[in-house]
């Protein structure tokens, strides 16, 4: 810090745009080490058609792109009754990294949740992903009193019971 040339330049949060999508790739690509073209395209689409609300967010340093975060609101989806605002991917650029792009962007998107009466954000965090877990720890993020589920399409077990099936369908059209 200190030798940054823009140092002291004010961050801005506006909303996200379509005509984001290529900054948003790049800025992502700096953060993972890939493009990933398809993937914000299609979460760009669903995210800026969804019912009109549009809750995603673009952070801008002077001239440069920052910061973004994709969020979308839900409505009663999973059992829930109330609305929720479901964040899908955020990123700051290495270089304005500890510069507060991040908690300008939060700041930003609680400001427009309470203006629309969405009481929570929810998110999915990858247990190996240490660092963002600190910062959403940070953020006042905590474990939520949901049971994430997930189950292997080639499962051995559930395999064999398909098969068993299957079988037994094709003795019982035999007899
Ligand atoms: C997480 C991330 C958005 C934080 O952005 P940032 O602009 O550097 O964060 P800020 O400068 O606003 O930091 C906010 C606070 O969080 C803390 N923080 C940020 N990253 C942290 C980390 N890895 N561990 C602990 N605390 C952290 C900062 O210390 C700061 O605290 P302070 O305000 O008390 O000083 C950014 O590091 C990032 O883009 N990480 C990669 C995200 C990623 O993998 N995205 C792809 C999959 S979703």
């Amino acid at each position: 810090m200190g030798t940054n040339p823009d140092e002291g330049v004010k961050t801005v949060v506006r909303r996200l745009t379509p005509a984001d999508l290529e900054r948003v790739i790049q800025l992502d690509a700096k953060v993972t080490g890939r493009r990933r073209d398809g993937y914000f395209e299609a979460k760009l689409k669903e995210n800026m058609s969804r019912a009109g609300i549009q809750v995603s967010l673009a952070a801008e340093t002077g001239p440069v792109f920052t910061g973004f975060l994709l969020a979308k609101v839900w409505y009663g989806e999973f059992g829930s009754t109330e609305p929720v605002a479901v964040l899908d991917t955020i990123g700051a650029h290495p270089d304005y990294r500890g510069r507060g792009v991040g908690t300008a962007l939060f700041d930003q998107l609680r400001t427009n949740l309470r203006a629309l009466g969405i009481q929570r954000i929810r998110t999915e965090v990858s247990w190996d992903a240490q660092a963002l877990l600190s910062f959403f720890h940070h953020e006042r993020f905590r474990p939520a009193p949901r049971i994430c589920l997930e189950a292997d399409v080639d499962d051995p077990v559930l395999v064999e019971r398909e098969e068993r099936r299957a079988m037994e369908a094709e003795e019982a059209g035999l007899s």
